[in-house]
């Protein structure tokens, strides 16, 4: 199967048909780890390494050192198991240190979609968007630490559609590892209730309003009041934001009253933290002035009880005077993302049912959206 014009993965992912080349199965490595929650009912953890990715030198004309990668059937840790948490980083393919912001590598976006699925925000059929990630690097953990028994059910032949993105800002090429932690356990284990993920997003529930013009400083995003509407009922676990640098806080409104409220923050460590003059060159790499780049942000744990008819809205604000936005690898201004991805646990049963009977989502209509919203038109050639 061969689909043209397909824009890049999670509706805000950019890529060019230059980078189409690039698509498909990257090389994978898999390694045993230490289970963290529930190692009592067989719980296993892995890393898997994909990779080598080449990133070319952020001098590049055609590429300016972006690297993307969509991949519409993807290695995961399992088939018919319960994801219960995901954590990604990046690290040098040489001596497996991390990279990061100080040595001008991005993460710039690793996001999962299950095609198998349908979404469960927008109404037009898509596929299920899982999630996005990126350089904040944020863990997934739907067992909020071992006290809830909650996770994501994999079926062995659902294909995950997983889109990756790093920039290289660096003048020579560099080559990286993508590395995911996942953990999860075998089947579906009794006791454990069912993730649903709901991409609550300031563009709509279809992607399709404006965000505020590019250069405006400070303001305010707003998803529609419409917002999400929960068609059944299930708790909210967790809620876990995806912004950019610029962002100052996110909040998550049940019928209108905040519920949730996520705060990044920046450059907490010295891999979050690169200078002025570093990128495309790196000629003043002793500049004095530092770049503190969004390091964590906060996520909401058991938020809230959620029953048909609730409405789920989200706001986002954003203050670039205080915090300088990123700069895309053409060197202007990263666009603005404001999204919240709600997990919401519906009881193992009912859980098992609906996932059971879920219909495989409409990729055409998901990437003429994408298209739409200008972010880069590729060829997908299905593995
Ligand atoms: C998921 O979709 C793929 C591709 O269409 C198909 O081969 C596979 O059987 C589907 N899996 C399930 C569980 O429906
Ligand atoms: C998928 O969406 C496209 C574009 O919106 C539409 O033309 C096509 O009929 C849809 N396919 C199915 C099977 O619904």
């Amino acid at each position: 199967m061969r689909f043209s014009r397909i824009a890049a993965a999670l509706g805000t992912i950019r890529a060019t048909l230059a980078q189409a080349p690039q698509d498909g199965p990257l090389p994978y490595k898999i390694e045993p780890l230490e289970p963290k929650y529930f190692k009592e009912l067989g719980s296993q953890r892995v890393k898997i390494s994909y990779g080598p990715i080449n990133l070319p030198s952020g001098n590049d004309e055609a590429s300016h050192g972006h690297f993307s990668n969509r991949n519409l059937n993807s290695k995961f840790p399992c088939g018919d198991c319960i994801i219960t948490g995901w954590t990604p980083t990046l690290v040098f393919a040489d001596d497996g240190k991390l990279a990061n912001a100080n040595n001008n590598i991005w993460l710039h976006h690793i996001g999962f979609t299950n095609l198998n699925r349908t979404d469960h925000a927008c109404e037009n059929n898509w596929p299920e968007r899982m999630n996005v990630n990126g350089n904040e690097r944020s863990t997934f953990d739907f067992t909020l630490k071992g006290t809830r028994k909650a996770g994501y059910l994999l079926r062995a032949t659902d294909h995950i559609f997983m889109a990756i993105e790093v920039l290289n800002m660096n003048p020579a090429p560099r080559t990286v590892i993508l590395t995911i932690e996942f953990e999860y356990l075998p089947g579906t284990p009794a006791n454990f209730d069912i993730v649903f993920p709901v991409w609550l997003d300031v563009k709509g529930n279809c992607l399709a309003n404006p965000l505020p013009p590019k250069g405006t400083r400070v303001f305010t995003a707003r998803g529609p009041t419409t917002g999400w509407v929960a068609p059944w009922s299930g708790d909210l676990i967790l809620a876990v934001p995806h912004i950019h640098d610029g962002n100052t806080r996110q909040e998550i409104s049940l019928n209108d009253k905040i519920i949730c409220t996520s705060v990044p923050a920046y450059g907490e460590t010295s891999e979050f933290v690169s200078h002025k003059g570093d990128s495309h060159g790196g000629h003043d790499h002793g500049s004095s002035e530092h770049h503190y780049h969004v390091s964590s942000i906060s996520q909401c744990e058991n938020v809230a009880k959620i029953v048909p008819g609730n409405k789920l809205t989200i706001a986002s604000h954003y203050d670039m005077e205080k915090h300088a936005p990123m700069k895309d690898h053409g060197g202007e201004e990263e666009a603005v993302m404001a999204i919240q991805f709600l997990h919401v646990v519906r009881p193992r049963e009912e859980g098992i049912a609906a996932v059971m009977a879920s219909k495989p989502g409409n990729l055409t209509a998901f990437s003429e959206q994408v298209s739409k919203n200008g972010v880069g038109a590729g060829t997908i050639v299905v593995p």
